[in-house]
């Protein structure tokens, strides 16, 4: 029996537990052994749960029992979760972790640690919940340079997003919407400004380029000032807005940003709707490969974790090697990175000639007293200086 302990009996924790209940023969045949949780550390107790005689309130009786050989990590947040995750790798306890915001800050020192200890730090769950990302692209993938990365990588946004598109709605009743039927957080903030996907973006930038990128650098818009007559403009022009978290390699290195985009019907994330997640990626030999499906939730993200344990089963006392070193990535600046832009001015169509040249007017007969326009692909520096003479109302980045 392979003994592990759980940090956090909440949505995550608790799927951990249904997931090995649910398929405790298959997982512990892939295993090679079978899989027992020995604690759940939580503050709270849970009295009338299955699980109830587990739970205990204090970190030190996890660390320093040898039995324990693997650490699910499903707290959420910096702190705790580092120091706690820190320890067990330091006491030779390998660990699965589903939390993005760990990762993004400390991923590079815990692989360190691991690999010095010759165990296993593993998080697939802390990008694209149930989606494959992380083993695919430190595993399938390593034959490529990742040339391009780009997901719909927040279910929250995703889902308001595809509401206000298909329902016509405005962003604050969505939201509103969202909450009461729990789809999206009391506080709502990090998913809706993009700090969820920025973060994870940093991850996945991270394990491509294989040094630390700070998510502090990635230049992260929300879509909270998305309205519904910006979904009026993209539905004139065949268009959808999607919150994009892409990140490319140019001559110049490494390009990453987190903003909602207009995307044609061509593009591989178009018909990505509701609270689903995907990732597309192109590799300079592989060509082009999506990963789609469920990128949050309770068993989805469960079902990544538990699979991690499995893995760590299969690799005991021997280190996966993941290449991300503490070695800073500088990112190429913003203002270089180029697209072609959507603008709503409440200027007239001389104004807008006058600074930006020949653009496509897109006209929507409900909406007037502002002129709507396409601009050709420019830098964002470009782009900013000509905006500067405009009363510039709304501004979206077309792929
Ligand atoms: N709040 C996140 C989302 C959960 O909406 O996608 C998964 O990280």
């Amino acid at each position: 029996m392979i003994k592990i302990a759980i940090l956090g009996y909440g949505t995550i924790g608790s799927g951990v537990v249904e997931v090995l209940n649910t398929n405790s023969e298959s997982i512990a045949k892939r295993a090679g052994d079978g899989i027992e949780v020995k604690y759940i550390l939580d503050l709270r107790d849970f009295p009338g749960d299955p699980m109830e005689d587990k739970v205990i309130h204090d970190y030190d009786v996890i660390a320093n029992d040898p039995e324990v050989e693997v650490v699910v990590e499903a707290m959420g947040g910096v702190e705790p979760a580092y120091t706690f995750v820190k320890r067990a790798l330091l006491a030779g306890k390998n660990v699965t972790t589903s939390n993005k915001a760990l990762v993004a800050k400390h991923g590079a020192e815990l692989i360190a640690i691991a690999k010095e200890q010759n165990i296993n730090f593993l998080f697939e769950a802390s990008v694209g919940g149930g989606i494959p990302i992380i083993r695919p692209l430190n595993s399938s993938l390593t034959a490529d340079e990742i040339e391009e990365i780009t997901g719909i990588l927040n279910g929250t946004t995703n889902y308001i997003l595809s509401k206000m598109t298909f329902e016509g709605l405005e962003f604050a009743d969505v939201l509103k919407d969202a909450q009461s039927r729990g789809y999206a957080e009391a506080d709502p903030t990090a998913d809706v400004e993009g700090y969820d996907a920025c973060r994870k973006i940093a991850i996945l930038t991270s394990l491509v380029c294989g040094q630390q990128v700070d998510f502090e650098d990635i230049y992260t818009e929300g879509i909270s000032k998305i309205t519904a007559d910006d979904i009026k403009y993209a539905k004139a022009m065949g268009l959808v807005i999607k919150l994009l978290a892409t990140s490319r390699k140019t001559k110049e290195g490494y390009c990453a940003m987190v903003a909602p985009f207009m995307l044609s019907q061509q593009h591989p994330l178009y018909s990505v709707n509701d609270v689903f997640n995907a990732i597309f990626v192109h590799g300079n030999v592989l060509g082009d490969a999506m990963f789609y499906g469920s990128g949050a939730g309770k068993l989805p993200t469960a079902s990544a974790v538990v699979a991690d344990i499995v893995d760590i089963a299969k690799h005991l006392h021997k280190n996966i090697l993941i290449s991300w070193s503490s070695k800073k990535m500088d990112l190429v600046d913003k203002g270089r990175s180029e697209s072609r832009f959507f603008v709503r001015s409440a200027e007239d169509k001389e104004k807008v000639q006058s600074l930006f040249g020949e653009v496509e007017f897109v006209e929507v007969p409900q909406i007037s007293g502002e002129v709507g326009f396409l601009t050709g692909k420019m830098s964002e520096e470009e782009f900013e200086k000509k905006a500067d003479g405009l009363n510039v109302i709304q501004r979206i980045r077309v792929v």
